[in-house]
Order: structure tokens, then C-alpha cells, then sequence
């Protein structure tokens, strides 16, 4: 019998192991500058936590939650996102405390059950961040610029920065309601989906791909904002520009998880590595009652957002700085068979002394020597003819030296001093 992976998943390695690798790298150090701590919460979590912080009615646990019960008749489901896990492990864990701010990154994988295609996998990677214990537009602000400056590091450029505001719990339901309303009245020309959504989830409907393109006749949510939200809105956007940092305020910008109030956001590219219907790589906002919602006794304002790493590995592939491979200093062939007990020993000697080696164990004859120096394995080759000759080959100098010695701990003594002028 032969397996297959399953549809929507991948198997990452070799270069794509190392892009990933990389990528993630350059974000940690990004999110480090900012005082961001790594958190990990489990893969798989009670099914309620996600119902109740994604929402009922949203696409993600109504079409594509991976849901399931254990042998104990739990009911458990695969991640689709990673705030709800962080949410439920800040309360749990009671890592809150009054006037301090918790500021958290995450990676790992999601699992939402969509139409697998380029950009999208039923099994993703993304790396959040995650803010809690303050409300200020300020923050909002820094997350926005430190999400770009996450893509800046990557050299992934020509990206549109997408804002919203929502307001508080209470203008977005006036909003929601007022929308309803009008859009009852347009129900024939919305497509089967948003007619069926009208009553559950009538804010989803402005950003379907074909309703959206329509000329309805709806209210405006800038109408609905009070004046001290729209104040705080218009400070988010003075900090930005500046920052010289352009944006777009989208108001057909509505994101698909329930938690949302206040500003949400989110970041996406034109470039054609990525199709045009998955083109958002970044995506967050703020989520002042999702404590609440999920029990924590004490208000906790907080705004996060997560980002797509195979979105970024299909933008980052070209880069030399994200695609470049550690090779090793040296790659140690042996010619014959009286010496694969000195190779062991060179190896496990050079190791010791932290340099980065390989060798195997297989043998090769004198007339594979010039393929083996095409492979590139490592930055340096060395050719163990006998016990008492070896040839080593320098990529950088392009040279092949011949070494004479009377016993191996000579052999090493030379190595380790050309290993080590190479790096000075
Ligand atoms: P989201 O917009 O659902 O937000 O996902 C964030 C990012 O994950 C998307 O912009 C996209 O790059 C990537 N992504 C989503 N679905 C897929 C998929 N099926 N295949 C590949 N990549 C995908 C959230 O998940 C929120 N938890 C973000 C957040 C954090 N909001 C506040 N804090």
C-alpha cells in the first residue's frame, strides 16, 4: 500500500526547510527587538474555545474546523488560528496582572479544512504575535510598524497596508443591525452565500469576492463611530503617516473571526508568486473582550496578528539572504579503506572542537575526485588517500594541496589550522 500525505498538507525540507528556518529566524529577532517572549500552547484544544472566541457563525468553524473526540469522548478540535489558545493560557495560567503589558509571538501550524491552492494549505505555518494589557493607539500603531518592519527584514517590499475601525461591541452590533436592515431590502442580487449570511453574519458579506463588487445601497460603519472612537482612530492614522508609512482605509475590510473590535488590519502584496485570491499576508486587530468572552475575570484589552509563513516562503525563495544553506567547513572523503578509522577519528576530533564537518562512511576511488568538488558539499574537501597522504581542496582558492604526515593527530593539527585561518 502507498501513502500519500494528505490533501492540503506538505513536507518541508532541504532548501524549503531552509527558507522556512530562515524566515522564521529573521522574525524572532524582529519580534525580540520588541520585547516579544515566545509561547507555545497545545496544537489541539476544547472545541468551545474556539467556538466562542472565532464565532459560531464564522466560516472557520462553520466549514473548516478539524473537529474530533478522544477516546474519552472530549470533544477537541485542531487549532484554525492561535490567538484563542493564547487567550485561554493567559487566564488559566493567571499571567495577567494589572498595569503590565504581556507581549507574546507564537509559530506553528494551523489546520483550517479550505480549497487547497497556491497560498492556501488545509495545514499552515504562521508566526503571531500577540499584545495584551493595553489599550492605546499608540500600540496599535507599533504593531502595525513592527509587522512591516517584519516584512522589511525579509526584503519583502510593495505591500498595501489595509485599515479598519470597528468601534466597541456596542457600535459594531448598531452597525450590524442598520446593515441588516438595508441589505434585506437587496437580498435578490447577493449571491446564494451572503443571502444565507444576512441574518447570521451580515459583515461578511462586504468582503465576498462577487457581492462585493456590487453597488449596494449600505450604511457607512465611519457614521456609526462615536466620537471618541473616531478620535482614536484618527490618532492610529496621524502616527502612521508620521512614520511615513502609507495606507488604505478599507471599509469593506471586515476580517473573518468574530473576536474583533476597534481597529483591525491587514497587509497584503500585489506580487504575482501569490495568487491574487490569497494575496493577504498579514492579517489582525484588536480584541478587547476576548478575555471576557472566555472567562477571565478582569478585562484585558489586547490586539495581535498573525502572518502566513508558506505566503512568505513563496516570496522570500529568490532572496539570497533567505535562501542561503550553512554548509560545512569541510567534507571528509576517504579513498581506502585502511583509513575510515582515521576519517572517524578527524570527524569526531574537528566536531569536538566545534567545527562543523561531514563525511561519510561510503568509498570512493581517485577518479571520482573532481565530481566530488563539483557537488559543493562544503567549503572545504579533504581527500584521505592513505595513512600517510590526504589531498585537501579549497573552494575559495580553487586550489588542491597535497599534506604528507606521519600519524593522524598531525593530519588534525593541519586541518584545524586551515579551518581556522579561513575564518579569521
Ligand atoms: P487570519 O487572517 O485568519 O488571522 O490568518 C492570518 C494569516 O495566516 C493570513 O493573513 C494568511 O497569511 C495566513 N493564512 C490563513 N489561512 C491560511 C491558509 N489556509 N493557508 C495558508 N496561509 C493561511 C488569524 O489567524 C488571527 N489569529 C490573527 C490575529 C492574531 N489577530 C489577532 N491576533
Amino acid at each position: 500500500m502507498k501513502f500519500q500525505k494528505p490533501r492540503g498538507t506538505r513536507d518541508i525540507y532541504g532548501i524549503d526547510l531552509v527558507i522556512y528556518n530562515n524566515i522564521v529566524n529573521i522574525l524572532q529577532q524582529c519580534v525580540t527587538k520588541y520585547h516579544y517572549q515566545q509561547f507555545i500552547t497545545p496544537i489541539f484544544e476544547d472545541v468551545q474555545l474556539f467556538l466562542r472566541a472565532v464565532g459560531n457563525e464564522t466560516d472557520i468553524v462553520q466549514k473548516e474546523i478539524y473537529q474530533f473526540s478522544d477516546k474519552s469522548q472530549r470533544l477537541l478540535a485542531l487549532r484554525p488560528e492561535g490567538t484563542a489558545g493564547i487567550v485561554r493560557a493567559v487566564i488559566e495560567n493567571k499571567l495577567y496582572q494589572p498595569k503590565k503589558t504581556l507581549k507574546y509571538f507564537y509559530i506553528g501550524s494551523m489546520f483550517r479544512y479550505e480549497r487547497p491552492q497556491k497560498g492556501r494549505q488545509r495545514e499552515f505555518n504562521q508566526f503571531g504575535i500577540e499584545t495584551m494589557g493595553i489599550k492605546s493607539p499608540f500600540i496599535d500603531a507599533e504593531v502595525i510598524m513592527m509587522a512591516l518592519e517584519m516584512m522589511q527584514s525579509l526584503d519583502i517590499n510593495n505591500l498595501t497596508l489595509h485599515l479598519n475601525y470597528f468601534g466597541s461591541d456596542e457600535t459594531k452590533i448598531k452597525y450590524q443591525q442598520a446593515l441588516k436592515i438595508q441589505l434585506l431590502k437587496q437580498i435578490d442580487i447577493l449571491c446564494f452565500n451572503c443571502a444565507n449570511k444576512i441574518n447570521i453574519n451580515p459583515l461578511r458579506i462586504l468582503d465576498c469576492k462577487t457581492c462585493g463588487k456590487l453597488k449596494f445601497n449600505i450604511p457607512l460603519l465611519q457614521d456609526f463611530l462615536l466620537e471618541t472612537e473616531k478620535t482614536y482612530f484618527t490618532t492610529i492614522t496621524n502616527i502612521l503617516t508620521n512614520n511615513n508609512i502609507a495606507f488604505e482605509i478599507d471599509q469593506s475590510l471586515v476580517r473573518g473571526l468574530d473576536y474583533y473590535n476597534g481597529l483591525i488590519f491587514e497587509i497584503t502584496t500585489l506580487d504575482a508568486r501569490i495568487g491574487e485570491t490569497q494575496n493577504t499576508l498579514i492579517g489582525g486587530g484588536r480584541y478587547d473582550n476576548l478575555h471576557r468572552d472566555l472567562g477571565s475575570p478582569l478585562v484585558i484589552p489586547a490586539i495581535g496578528f498573525a502572518i502566513g509563513i508558506e505566503r512568505l516562503m513563496l516570496l522570500a525563495a529568490q532572496n539570497p539572504l533567505i535562501n542561503k544553506n550553512i554548509i560545512s567547513s569541510l567534507e571528509i572523503i576517504v579513498l581506502d579503506t585502511d583509513v575510515l578509522a582515521m576519517s572517524s577519528f578527524l570527524l569526531q576530533q574537528l566536531r569536538s572542537n566545534n567545527f562543523h564537518v561531514n563525511g561519510e562512511y561510503n568509498l570512493y576511488q581517485d577518479k571520482h575526485k573532481s565530481q566530488i568538488i563539483n557537488k559543493n558539499l562544503a567549503q572545504n574537501v579533504l581527500f584521505l588517500k592513505n595513512k600517510i597522504q590526504a589531498q585537501f581542496y579549497c573552494y575559495q582558492s580553487k586550489k588542491m594541496l597535497t599534506w604528507y604526515f606521519t600519524c593522524k593527530e598531525q593530519l588534525l593539527k593541519q586541518i584545524k589550522n586551515h579551518l581556522l585561518e579561513e575564518c579569521l
